[in-house]
């Protein structure tokens, strides 16, 4: 790979691409190695590449080739209207999980005056802060959980994204709801997760995945529902009445999980499908 004095970006994105066998993921990287967005760097496809640049694209491109996850790579992803921090201390946010933070937003926008949501599992604080974000700045608050410190330090890194509506939002370490303080029972408004849920026996799963995320944020006992089990059971003492869960299930985890809600004396249960079809989203009242 070639930045000598004089290179354009035009000439280092062909040969990213090649380099890489992707353009779109060439694009990315030159983009972010450029500090341009997209339409930005369109138009400065004709300037010359500085050195420090060309190092910064051959660096991303080496660590890509090293099979890490073009997200990591970047150090950030997009996800909703945000622009997240990312790295291997959290899961990279999916497409899917969109749509969870969606019915998590549609049922707290339903909450007037004010409106208490948790995001238990936060990672990277991808659903609670869009929600922060999204919801009105007045009446909102917005907790973020999770077990792992490493990735609430992430989620505090992204906090500091989101501007004057971060001030409506609380991080809190612990095991699912054991991070809340007690006088939150009975008072939140919307409970939104998505735990790990894929089993430790799954070998479907993509080696990336499995080799760069958190194992901690991916897997789960008893067929991948152990957390979601935990979650449900646990979920009702914190719940006001008509409270809503929201929570992220597997392909195919739909009927167990819909059976773990009934048992649990969850109301109006639905399983909801994700773009491709398939069951994603488990939606509850107490
Ligand atoms: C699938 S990731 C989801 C991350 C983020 N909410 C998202 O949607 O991108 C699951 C998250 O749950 C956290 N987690 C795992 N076990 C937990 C526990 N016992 N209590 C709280 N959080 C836990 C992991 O650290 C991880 O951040």
């Amino acid at each position: 790979m070639t930045s000598d004095a004089g290179t354009t970006w035009r000439e280092l994105l062909a040969d990213t691409a090649v380099l890489l066998g992707n353009a779109q993921d060439a694009r990315f990287v030159c983009e972010h190695a450029a500090g341009l967005d997209a339409g930005e760097f369109a138009a400065a496809l004709g300037e010359p590449v500085t050195q420090r640049m060309g190092v910064h694209v051959r660096d991303m491109v080496q660590r890509r080739l090293a099979g890490e996850p073009l997200q990591y790579v970047l150090g950030r992803w997009a996800f909703r209207h945000l622009d997240l921090l990312v790295d291997r201390r959290v899961l990279i946010p999916r497409p899917e999980t969109e749509l969870v933070a969606q019915v998590a937003l549609d049922a707290a926008r339903a909450v007037q005056p004010t409106r208490v949501v948790v995001d238990l599992g936060t990672g990277s604080g991808a659903i609670g802060l869009s929600l922060a974000h999204e919801l009105p700045l007045t009446g909102t608050t917005v907790w973020l959980t999770d077990v792992s410190g490493d990735a609430l330090d992430v989620a505090r890194a992204n906090l500091a994204g989101i501007g004057r509506n971060g001030a409506n939002v609380r991080v809190v370490q612990g095991d699912w709801f054991a991070a809340l303080p007690d006088e939150l029972r009975g008072t939140v408004d919307v409970v939104v997760a998505n735990p790990p849920y894929i089993a430790e026996t799954d070998t479907s799963i993509e080696h990336v995945v499995a080799a760069h995320e958190p194992h901690v944020a991916l897997f789960a006992d008893d067929d991948g529902l152990a957390a979601l089990r935990v979650i449900v059971a646990g979920a009702r003492p914190w719940l006001r009445a008509r409270g809503v869960l929201v929570l992220e299930i597997g392909h195919g985890q739909g009927a167990a999980v819909r059976d773990v809600l009934i048992a649990n004396e969850f109301q109006n249960v639905e399983i909801r499908s994700d773009f491709a079809g398939r069951d994603r989203i488990a939606v509850a009242t107490t």
